[in-house]
């Protein structure tokens, strides 16, 4: 019998956490349980089965273990995802770089990668490219594989380049008096085969590394001038995303910037050592 949403209790929930724990180097303790209903009952479903039943393969079956994980952790994302925090990005938080002889940049929970390539195209907009060192980094190192090679599916994926051009619009141009390069410069698109194709110069800068915000530290050992993680806490439980950011405030230089999502904000000790500006975060000199 397929279990449905609200006969998943807080029990069930525990004993989720505590098979994943004893069975494999993941902790999803700290995780919302709200969130890990939601994804539990999505991967019920998906493989008709009940709640025991789960539980057993988690126990027995070791790469269906990881499929379970990667279901847990939700991948959705796109190009220029909210658009207007990324005229905020360009507008606010560049100018603060703009005179760095190097840019450090973390993208941590990146995804496939859409992210990663929407920052290396507006720093190329705005001739920073080349100054800057990209790190991304995710808990699941299927979706990285697919970042690394930046091909994504046209069909899927048309509104990339609506958002592409709502960020570069003639609005944005006046305003920063820049000349905006077309979307062509980065990426090609391919009817026929159903593709968007990022160029080469953009898939070969960043660097990828497996780092679980949950168990692992700064595994890239530099400080980091923005630190992008948008997203991701929101599947955390407050405990987490406060030790979470602690571990970004340490990884960040002076008056380093911080975005989070859109619907996410830092409440609570955060607040003493980040400083909201704007839709981003700034770093404060104060010890987390
Ligand atoms: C919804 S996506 C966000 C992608 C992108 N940042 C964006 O906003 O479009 C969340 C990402 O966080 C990753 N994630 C979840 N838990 C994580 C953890 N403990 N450590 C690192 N990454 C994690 C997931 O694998 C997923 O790729």
């Amino acid at each position: 019998m397929a279990i449905n949403e609200k006969d998943i209790g807080e029990r069930d929930i525990r004993l989720f956490q505590e098979t994943i724990s004893e069975y494999s180097d993941y902790d999803f303790s700290d995780y919302s349980a709200n969130s890990l209903r939601r994804r539990l009952n999505r991967i019920l479903d998906s493989y008709g089965s009940d709640f025991d039943r789960l539980i057993e393969t988690i126990r027995t079956d070791e790469e269906a273990l990881e499929e379970i994980v990667k279901k847990i952790t939700v991948s959705t994302t796109e190009l220029f995802r909210d658009p207007t925090i990324w005229q905020h990005i360009i507008q606010k938080v560049f100018p603060r770089f703009k005179l760095h002889s190097s840019i450090n940049i973390w993208h941590s929970g990146c995804s496939t990668g859409q992210e990663v390539y929407s920052m290396m195209i507006a720093l190329d907009q705005f001739g920073l490219l080349e100054r800057a060192n990209i790190y991304a980094s995710d808990i699941n190192s299927d979706v990285m594989k697919i970042a690394k090679k930046g091909d994504y599916r046209l069909r899927f994926n048309r509104e990339y380049i609506s958002n592409f051009n709502d960020v570069f619009s003639p609005g944005m141009s006046e305003a920063t008096g820049q000349q905006f390069k077309t979307h062509e410069k980065y990426l090609k698109i391919n009817e026929s085969r159903d593709l968007i194709q990022m160029k080469e110069f953009l898939r070969s800068k960043p660097v990828y590394k497996k780092i679980d915000l949950v168990k692992d530290d700064n595994l890239f050992f530099l400080n980091f001038d923005i630190i992008m993680c948008r997203n991701v806490i929101i599947y955390f439980n407050y405990e987490l995303q406060n030790k979470v950011l602690r571990l970004f405030h340490r990884s960040m230089r002076e008056s380093g910037c911080l975005v989070l999502g859109l619907h996410e904000s830092i409440i609570g000790p955060g607040t003493k050592y980040f400083q909201k500006q704007n839709n981003y975060y700034v770093r404060m000199k104060k010890d987390a």
